[in-house]
């Protein structure tokens, strides 16, 4: 170093190169060459600096010290502070403050109709009825022949029926979107042998005119029971119990003679519910010519079927008044559930 150098103007031109190299480092790897040269043990320019020190005079040296120590420090605690800048996040980097609020998720949720038909399953299930499926395009033979429901028969007339104009059967009979789960009663019993328990839920479509109770898509849960001397009896207790474990408490089951071609007797069932008689759906003990139809024998197995629409217990627990609010798809509505 030339003696004729001016410390103190070596100091400031040290400080500002050091300065601007630490606020130009734009990595630790950069900083840390940064700080090699600046402030290393054995080659960086402190050192220069102290031999400048070291060469003054005696009287200049306090003075001169003391300016040393504070371009020391200075250099020091901007390195510093770059390195702790260098190692945030990127985020932060770029701008943005990742201490405001983010976003918030919306959690999607199962649609009533869908938690209820879980639950029903899960009530079900607790008295052995394990759940099958059928498909929601039949033909006429499982709507309607195997139920035993004759070709005159007003539920067959097609504008009671959603029948596909393009599609039929492999045989080339016509086919339509089932109006009711029995037909999946037809399909168990055709590969299975009693006794038999199980429940199917699903949609059936019909052409009603669309109001606040009805809908030309809906859905049924279908029971089905057969085996040696299965009654009637065990029919209402079977959903005497269902009906009383959906609501919590025990529950007034009613039956009210009517008409199905597939079961003989049949029956409407009706629950107490709030002091109101709710009609469930159909049931009874599967006809004999059913029974036969399947290759059933009806003088060794008898059985009893029910089918109940799920929209009225979801509606009625949820104090649910139209039932197009299920099919609208509007979330205030679904976010309720
Ligand atoms: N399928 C009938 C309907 O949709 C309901 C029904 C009645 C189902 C009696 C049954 C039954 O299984 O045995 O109206």
């Amino acid at each position: 170093m030339p003696e004729n150098i001016e410390p103190t103007a070596a100091f400031d031109e040290y400080e500002q190169a050091a300065l601007n190299a630490i606020a130009a480092a734009g990595s630790a790897e950069g900083l840390e060459a940064v700080r090699i040269e600046f402030l290393g043990k054995n080659k960086g320019r402190l050192r220069d600096l102290q031999k400048l020190l070291g060469a003054a005079d005696k009287q200049q040296r306090p003075v001169l010290g003391k300016r040393f120590n504070s371009v020391k420090t200075a250099v020091i605690q901007t390195l510093e502070q770059r390195r702790t800048e260098l190692s945030r996040p990127k985020a932060e980097a770029v701008g943005v403050d990742i201490t405001l609020p983010g976003t918030p998720v919306r959690l999607g949720r199962r649609h009533p109709l869908t938690q209820t038909i879980e639950e029903f399953k899960d009530i079900i299930g607790r008295f052995g009825f394990s759940v099958a499926e059928g498909p929601e395009i039949e033909d006429e033979h499982h709507n309607f022949i195997s139920l035993n429901i004759p070709a005159d028969h007003p539920a067959r007339d097609p504008l009671e029926n959603f029948y596909l104009a393009t599609a039929e059967t492999a045989s080339g009979g016509p086919v339509l979107l089932r109006t009711q789960t029995s037909t999946v009663q037809i399909r168990v019993m055709q590969q299975t042998e009693p006794p038999i328990r199980v429940v199917s839920l699903g949609r059936v479509y019909r052409p009603d005119t669309i109001d606040a109770t009805h809908c030309c898509m809906f859905h049924q849960m279908e029971g089905l029971m057969v085996g040696e001397g299965v009654t009637m009896a065990q029919l209402k207790t079977v959903l005497t119990m269902f009906a009383s474990a959906y609501l919590g408490h025990d529950v007034p089951i009613r039956f009210r003679p009517s008409f199905f071609p597939f079961t003989e007797p049949s029956v409407e069932v009706d629950m107490l519910w709030d002091e109101n008689w709710l009609e469930l759906g159909g049931a009874g003990m599967v006809d004999p010519n059913v029974l036969r139809a399947v290759g059933y024998d009806p003088d060794a197995v008898s059985g009893f079927a029910f089918g109940l629409g799920i929209e009225r217990f979801c509606m009625r627990r949820h104090q649910i008044t139209d039932i197009r609010r299920f099919f609208e798809n509007d979330v205030r509505f679904l976010r309720q559930f």
